[in-house]
Parts: C-alpha cells; sequence; structure tokens
C-alpha cells in the first residue's frame, strides 16, 4: 500500500478524456449494460409515431433500438455532450439505414431547434450533471406536457458487485478517497429519494421505480478475465489512476483484480458480477 494521501477519482470529461475512452471501448460498454438497456426499452414500450429523446445517447446503441420501434412516422433524437461518441452514433445510423437522429449539446443548458417530444428515455447518461435541478428544468421544457421520461441510473455501489469488488481489490493497491454522496458521476442517483427530489424540483411527478438485478459481464459478454482486466485499465477510472502508479503497484494490482475475474469467469458468460440499477419513470 503507498503511503500517499488518499487520491480522488476524478469528475468524468465526457466531452473529453472519458468520451474518448467510451468510444474505445464502445462494444465492451455496450455489452456490458445491454441487459439493463433491454429491460427498461421494455418497461418503455414505445409505439410507432412517438417521438423520443435518448439524453446521453453515447455511441447510440438504444437511439437505434428506438427508431426501429417509433418508425415511420415517430422519431428518435439521441442529445450527448461528447462530439466523438455524436459522431459513432450517426455513422452507425447511416451504416444501418436508421431514422435516428443525433445532436451534440450540453443536455443541461441546451435548447433544441426540434418539437417537443412525447418521451424522454436515458440509460446511465442522467447522472453526471453539476447541477441537476436546473438541468432536468431545461430537460423538462424539450418535453410536452405529461410526457413519460425512462431513466436506468445506479443503485449504491454495495449492490453492484462489478464496482465493489473491483475497487475493494484497487484499495488494497492504492488509497482512494471515498466517493461524496450526490456527485456528479455513475453513483449520484443511488439514492432514490434524492433524485425524486430533484425531479419534482424540476417539475415531474409520480416518479415509479423498479429494480433491476442481474449479473453483467465485466467487459462485455464472453471477455476473458484477461480482457477484463485489460477493459478496467483502459476504460474505468480507478484503472486510469492505477496506470498513473509505479510498475510494482500497477503489476500487484492487475494480478488481484486477474485473480478476482478469474474466480467470477463463466464458460460462455464472461465475468458476470452483480449489477443493481433503478429503472425509474416519471412523467412532466
Ligand atoms: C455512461 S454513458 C451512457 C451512454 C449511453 N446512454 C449508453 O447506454 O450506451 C453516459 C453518457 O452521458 C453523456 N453525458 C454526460 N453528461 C452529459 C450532458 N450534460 N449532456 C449530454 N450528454 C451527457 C456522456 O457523454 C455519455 O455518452
Amino acid at each position: 500500500m503507498t503511503q500517499a494521501a488518499p487520491e480522488a477519482l476524478k469528475g468524468e470529461d465526457w466531452a473529453g478524456d472519458m468520451g474518448t475512452r467510451w468510444l474505445a471501448n464502445l462494444d465492451r460498454f455496450e455489452g456490458m449494460i445491454a441487459p439493463i438497456g433491454a429491460a427498461l426499452l421494455a418497461q418503455a414500450d414505445y409505439k410507432p409515431g412517438e417521438r423520443v429523446l435518448d439524453l446521453g445517447c453515447g455511441g447510440g446503441s438504444t437511439t437505434l433500438a428506438i427508431a426501429a420501434t417509433v418508425r415511420p412516422d415517430g422519431a428518435a433524437v439521441g442529445l450527448d455532450v461528447a462530439p466523438m461518441l455524436v459522431e459513432r452514433a450517426t455513422e452507425r445510423a447511416a451504416a444501418a439505414g436508421s431514422t435516428a437522429r443525433f445532436i451534440c449539446a450540453d443536455a443541461a443548458s441546451a435548447t433544441l431547434d426540434e418539437p417537443p417530444f412525447d418521451r424522454l428515455f436515458s440509460r446511465f447518461g442522467s447522472m453526471f450533471f453539476e447541477a441537476p435541478v436546473p438541468a432536468f428544468t431545461n430537460l423538462c421544457a424539450m418535453l410536452k406536457p405529461g410526457a413519460r421520461i425512462d431513466l436506468a441510473v445506479w443503485a449504491n455501489p454495495r449492490d453492484n458487485l462489478w464496482m465493489m469488488e473491483m475497487m475493494g481489490v484497487v484499495r488494497q493497491h492504492i488509497e482512494i478517497a471515498p466517493a461524496v454522496p450526490r456527485a456528479p458521476g455513475p453513483f449520484a442517483f443511488e439514492d432514490v429519494c434524492y433524485l425524486e427530489e430533484v425531479l419534482t424540483a424540476a417539475g415531474f411527478s409520480g416518479m415509479e421505480i423498479v429494480a433491476y438485478e442481474g449479473d453483467q459481464p465485466v467487459g462485455g459478454p464472453d471477455a476473458s478475465p484477461e480482457e477484463a482486466t485489460d477493459f478496467v485499465f483502459a476504460s474505468m477510472a480507478a484503472g486510469r489512476v492505477l496506470e498513473e502508479h509505479g510498475p510494482a503497484v500497477r503489476d500487484a494490482a492487475r494480478a488481484d483484480l486477474l485473480a478476482l475475474f478469474t474466480r467470477h469467469y463463466r464458460e460462455g458468460e464472461g465475468v458476470m458480477l452483480r449489477a443493481k440499477a433503478w429503472l425509474v419513470t416519471a412523467h412532466a
């Protein structure tokens, strides 16, 4: 263990470094959270003709799925702050002959040149706002009165063993300051009472929650323990911090992560660790 002061995991710079890392590992990230996307899409149950905004759409896989459901008269528009992800999403839509469209802008402040939407969807794209109430107020203004929103947000890290166990291993090698509750980041809305406060203050009502629980493949389906370990180093905040340390610390942490992932590897599935998310609905 190093004796340095605990490091804080840096905020996620989606229009820069984090967006680049998400893009470089797009298939692995999307493969990892695909089951949760499928559950949220099933819950949202879009119908032909609906106009849907996909908040923080990333590489656009959920926007493409929505576009296929709401066609021919509906619209699926992905909104994301990361230019490299919007570019990739736009290329994917063109390659697939999809009607999905993509806009690069900060959802917290953007005014879209679009008619109001019937629905808003977001798989893990809503937890990164520095000031969530004004951001959700801005989003509410993009929707028709009564429009339904469907969000997936991570539940408590304790219930997300893919994160908890990974961080447990990393903390055996370097000190990382505890996460600040409610700070922008993947677990900003782990406390759904806080999310309800935010949504209510932003003009939404009638929040309902369904818990999603299931094993998810770290690094995507079929990733080997070695590939899952490389994925953590290449793409996750904790891996990034480890990369800044000397080879002795890095190599020891890598060996322990590999051992963890080997224990959880299931042939034909991948490195399977428990995940829990909240599937949230509310109305504008
Ligand atoms: C965890 S990724 C999820 C991507 C995508 N929804 C998916 O499930 O594949 C979070 C996404 O939210 C986007 N994002 C973060 N803050 C944003 C903001 N203020 N406005 C728009 N997009 C934002 C990021 O650029 C990133 O693509």
